[in-house]
């Protein structure tokens, strides 16, 4: 077990499967207290023994980031029952129907509700704690979508919302050392809209430990500057 994140707080949102669960076992293995965030009780309680398992520390807080509510009582939660926050990954994200005419009113809110919402909410009702760690570190997962757009609209506009959200964050924060880095990975191999897992060669499609460690090694960069954004991409595809 690693020291470099020791007595530090991680929430990791959308911590149940793919990328997210992924960076918990990174950050956990690092010496990091991670707390779970996702809708599905039962796979964060698996990661939970996974990573005591391992001799880490980790926190189960089911919830659902689009809500509200839910998230000021899981934020109240980690306040209570971890003391801190230091590091918050805005990872849980939908994918969303493509084209103006194959997405509804109702697509639009959902997608927009989990992908830049959810990164709100849990930003706005974390604050305080990232102030007060003096060191706070927010990393928000865009995508290609992102940076180019692409066939949806809904999703392609919540991940444009996470460079702005991302910007304010490193602007209000920074007089509290805390920073925002927007990570726009491009496919990883995750079974991101059904894909098969493990079809594509690792230059094809990203390993999410791989990009895990990658958030593990920017959360453990110095303090006295801000890494604003990473575009990480398979070598096969090397612009996404
Ligand atoms: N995979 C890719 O190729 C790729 C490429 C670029 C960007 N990304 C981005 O990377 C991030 C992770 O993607 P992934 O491939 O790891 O996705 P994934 O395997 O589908 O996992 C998504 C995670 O988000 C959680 N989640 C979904 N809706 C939620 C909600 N309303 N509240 C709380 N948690 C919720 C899911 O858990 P529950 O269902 O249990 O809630 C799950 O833990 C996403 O933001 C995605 O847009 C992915």
């Amino acid at each position: 077990m690693g020291q470099e994140l020791k007595d530090k707080v991680a929430v990791i949102t959308g911590a149940s499967r793919g990328l997210g669960r992924a960076v918990a076992i990174d950050l956990a293995s690092r010496g990091a207290k991670v707390a779970l965030i996702a809708r599905g009780e039962k796979d964060l309680d698996e990661l939970v023994d996974a990573i005591r398992g391992r001799g880490g520390d980790a926190l189960a807080l089911p919830c659902d980031v689009a809500d509200k509510d839910q998230v000021l009582r899981t934020a109240e939660r980690i306040r209570t029952e971890a003391g801190r926050c230091d590091i918050l990954v805005n990872n849980a994200g939908i994918p969303a129907p493509r084209g103006i005419e194959g997405t509804e009113f109702d697509d639009w809110e959902r997608v927009l509700g989990v992908n830049l919402f959810g990164a709100f909410y849990f930003t706005r009702a974390l604050w305080n704690l990232l102030l007060e760690s003096d060191s706070g570190y927010v990393i928000n997962v865009s995508g290609g979508a992102g940076k180019r757009g692409g066939g949806s609209p809904g999703y392609a506009s919540s991940k444009f919302g996470l460079e702005g959200l991302t910007a304010a964050i490193a602007a209000s924060g920074s007089d509290h050392n805390v920073r925002a880095t927007a990570l726009y990975p491009g496919s990883m191999d995750t079974g991101w809209r059904g894909a098969p897992i493990g079809d594509k060669p690792a230059r094809e499609i990203m390993d999410p430990a791989e990009v895990a460690r990658f958030v593990g090694y920017l959360v453990t960069t110095p303090t006295e500057f801000v890494i604003n954004e990473a575009i990480l991409n398979p070598i096969g595809h090397p612009w996404g």
